[in-house]
């Protein structure tokens, strides 16, 4: 006969109670722990009970194609059905600009770019595309959107969010709107997460993992809307963030967890550990033991993203459980909202991947959205007559950010920190100026700037970062332009014709000594695959529209400074130019 919890016309709760009556404490113990792919085989996770496997930052089947992820991901469900209960596994990935693991994926801009947009409708657009791409290849849940709000340019995450005030991140929790559709189970809804809980973007000096030394009334004020934002919108996961709050780390802090997140936010989704975060609570980042177990388990946290040690993690939850230092009722807390969000999607109906979402990943149409999105991110920040340039001109391009699809995008790119190079496809900004300026434009580059001469109308230098992500960003010593692209820029200048910058970066560079040599300033941020959005601007296409939601520093040694905190930005919260009429 069939078992209650397998009818789907019954409801979510009862189903969850019923199959919660079926399962034994190695089962319940076993949902609340999440391994990496590389360390698990779909049997070796269906033998733990695991309750779901996650690929981190650039952990892709060969070949990196949609085919190869259904196909991967379909095995860990089949092992995980052929087990007694039959749980469906819940997979998870970053796509936190695009489904930016995959090759040949729609890569959005980054949230720093996403913030000057201010179209929080687009952002839900993206989120909508970004989980229908993601749902192509199997996976059901994605570790997005951040909703840190960065107050610190030094931190190395700066371009995950959108911007230094709380409304910036609150305005566009619309991508958990997208994300997650009308409802988990609809046609190419993925679970969002909320992260990271709570302060990730308010430590001192940014420092990544560091720690927020803020008042609880600056938390509330900063960094604690955001999530009360996404759950109202009915985000269903929240990550926990590595940093610590006055020198308690997150992961241990049943204050946060459990009495403001999921008593007075009354969320009641599950809530995800970071990598291994679980094993910074002693403060020796490698190793796991009873305590942080224990510790962890007991502030609140439900699913346990521990790519590496799940088998230690079961035995040691399974002894704290055995010897009472855990309630079961808390096993059971976790599991309920575990099982809850795994009904709610339909996985024990609709369990393999949707492979009839194949024929629209990283197409036209997908592409159309990020090239708007493009677009409107760009900042227009300095302009005396350079822009925007005439098509049938004669353009000079360079610099090492002008034809690099893989610098364009950042990190969190086909890999973890992302890297130069044609690394996935798309338009770089020169191929975009090319495409825009038309038959009639003659555009001629050379990365160092070789050639450049006053024959030309207008040179373009397209500066700024390489990819980085999370504390490998980190820069605590200064945010200049490096040597190649002073030099690059030198070159331009010294032939006397007008010279464009466009700055490729995660955040406001430190600029001000070198600006007055410029004609014109456009921030670009990290637009991601569709670079030709960025020449839709410098054409005129689309008169830039951008506005900042981070302040531009006139000096590094301001930094932190955010708008109201009375500090002179050289460009403030807000700011942006835009074209006279043509
Ligand atoms: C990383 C990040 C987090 C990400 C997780 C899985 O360390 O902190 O944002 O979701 O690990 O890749």
């Amino acid at each position: 006969f069939w078992p209650l919890y397998k009818n789907p016309y019954l409801p979510t709760q009862l189903r969850v109670h019923d199959l919660m009556n079926r399962m034994t404490l190695d089962d319940k113990i076993g949902q609340m722990v999440q391994a990496e792919r590389q360390a698990a085989t779909p049997q070796q996770a269906a033998d733990l009970r695991l309750g779901s496997i996650l690929s981190g930052g650039g952990s892709v089947p060969t070949p990196n194609t949609p085919a190869a992820w259904a196909d991967m991901y379909d095995s860990y469900q089949k092992a995980a059905l052929a087990t007694p209960l039959g749980i469906p596994t819940l997979y998870g990935v970053d796509a936190v600009h695009g489904h930016n693991n995959v090759h040949g994926a729609t890569i959005f801009p980054h949230n720093v770019g996403l913030g000057a947009a201010h179209d929080p409708k687009l952002v839900e657009k993206i989120g909508k595309v970004t989980a229908s791409e993601v749902r192509a290849t199997g996976p059901t849940w994605n570790f997005a959107p951040c909703l840190c709000v960065s107050r610190d340019d030094r931190w190395g995450r700066a371009y995950e969010s959108f911007g230094e005030t709380p409304k910036d991140a609150i305005d566009n929790a619309t991508v958990v709107n997208g994300l997650q559709g009308r409802s988990l189970k609809s046609k190419g809804s993925v679970l969002a997460t909320a992260k990271h809980y709570v302060g990730d973007g308010g430590t001192t000096a940014g420092d990544d993992q560091g720690n927020a030394e803020i008042s609880e009334a600056e938390l509330r004020k900063i960094h604690l809307p955001p999530f009360k934002e996404a759950i109202q919108r009915g985000a269903g996961s929240v990550m926990i963030s590595f940093s610590s709050w006055n020198g308690q780390k997150a992961h241990g802090h049943k204050y946060l967890i459990t009495d403001v997140l999921k008593k007075e936010l009354r969320f009641s989704g599950l809530v995800v550990s970071d990598w291994n975060g679980v094993h910074q609570l002693n403060g020796n980042n490698d190793d796991l033991t009873a305590d942080e177990v224990r510790e962890s388990v007991n502030a609140g946290i439900d699913l346990f993203m521990e790519p590496y040690d799940a088998p230690k993690f079961i035995s040691l939850l399974r002894t704290e459980v055995d010897e009472g230092r855990v309630a079961g009722s808390r096993i059971d807390d976790a599991n309920r909202r575990i099982l809850t969000k795994k009904f709610e999607s339909g996985l024990f109906e609709k369990p393999f991947a949707d492979r009839s979402l194949q024929k629209d990943f990283g197409g036209a149409e997908h592409r159309a959205v990020a090239r708007e999105a493009v677009k409107k991110s760009q900042v227009l920040l300095k302009n005396e007559g350079a822009l925007p340039i005439k098509k049938g001109s004669k353009v000079f391009v360079a610099g090492k950010n002008a034809d690099d699809i893989g610098n364009q995008s950042g990190g969190w790119t086909i890999t973890w920190q992302g890297s130069s190079g044609p690394i996935t496809t798309g338009t770089t900004i020169l191929q975009g100026i090319q495409q825009v300026g038309g038959a009639n434009t003659k555009v001629t580059y050379d990365r160092e700037g070789d050639g450049a001469d006053k024959s030309y109308d207008v040179a373009v230098a397209v500066v700024g970062e390489t990819p980085y992500a999370e504390g490998v960003g980190d820069r605590p010593d200064g945010l200049k332009l490096d040597a190649e692209d002073l030099a690059t820029i030198a070159k331009l200048k010294a032939t006397g014709v007008p010279v464009v910058v466009v700055t490729v970066s995660g955040r406001p560079l430190d600029i001000t000594s070198e600006l007055p040599g410029w004609n014109a300033l456009l921030a670009a941020w990290l637009p991601g695959t569709e670079g030709a959005g960025v020449a839709d601007v410098l054409f005129g296409e689309h008169k830039p529209s951008g506005k900042l939601t981070f302040s531009w520093a006139q000096d590094f040694s301001q930094l932190p400074i955010n708008v109201g905190d009375g500090k002179k930005a050289l460009f403030p919260y807000g700011y942006g130019l835009t074209y006279k009429k043509k």
